[in-house]
């Protein structure tokens, strides 16, 4: 059967990776989480000094682009240069800088470009904010996920309290709001919902009826 793509947009922890993740285990498709490759360059970034609490030499980060590479490896688990680093890009420094790397048009070119290159084959699931309005207009399947900023904020503090970190729920607030503000304001590749995308709300939807509607609407439009 021919293998299709399927995109999943929305704002932070609307649970667009456990959908996304679910639906390519289903299908058997490949994950492409393009939020982790606008992380893993802002990690990359702080590690080097280029971004932080009040600079960030972008003109640097722009001149070392062409050496860094960021890939997936068989799990699915980011690269970067090659190492690992599906824990570090987690973290709250990562979070509280990424939007301001990801409105620079130059640092989207260059993850697009990446993005594109990974699902050219078809048979992907790739989640993120622009995924089915600019990297695959033209993808077969569009979903948009939502969910309130009270329960996104109460998923992201939690996930971030199991790894450890230790942040407070306010903080964990503050930097959605901040985030869903740059994202969905920039100018290149704003946040949007694709006027072709299903709209699915997860605020009170178990994982197993998200998962359920979406396979609905995938095997319709295979058919
Ligand atoms: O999905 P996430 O929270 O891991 O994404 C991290 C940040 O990356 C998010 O705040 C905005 C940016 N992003 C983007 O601009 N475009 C994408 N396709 C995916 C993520």
């Amino acid at each position: 059967m021919k293998k299709i793509t399927i995109t999943i947009d929305g704002a932070s922890s609307t649970g667009k990776s456990t959908l996304a993740k679910r639906i390519a285990h289903h299908m058997g498709y490949t994950y492409i989480d393009s939020g982790a490759m606008y992380r893993a360059l802002t990690l990359y970034a702080i590690r080097n000094q280029y971004i932080g609490e009040d600079y960030f030499n972008k003109e640097q980060l722009i001149k070392e682009l062409p050496g860094i590479s960021i890939d997936f490896d068989p799990n699915d688990s980011i690269t970067l240069n090659g190492m690992l680093v599906e824990d570090e890009i987690r973290s709250m420094e990562v979070a509280d800088h990424v939007s301001t790397i990801a409105k620079e048009p130059i640092f989207r070119k260059f993850l697009v470009a990446k993005q594109r290159e990974l699902g050219l084959e078809g048979g992907v699931v790739m989640d993120g904010r622009d995924i089915g309005s600019v990297v695959f207009p033209d993808a077969e399947m569009k979903f948009y996920l939502v969910a309130s900023a009270e329960t996104r904020a109460v998923r992201r503090f939690r996930e971030l309290r199991d790894k450890g970190e230790r942040v407070s729920p306010k903080a964990v607030f503050q930097n959605l709001a901040k985030r869903d503000a740059i994202d969905s304001t920039r100018k290149d590749s704003p946040l949007i919902k694709p006027v072709d995308a299903i709209e699915l709300n997860s605020e009170n939807a178990s994982e197993d009826h998200l998962l359920n509607i979406a396979i609905d609407h995938i095997q319709t439009r295979l058919h």
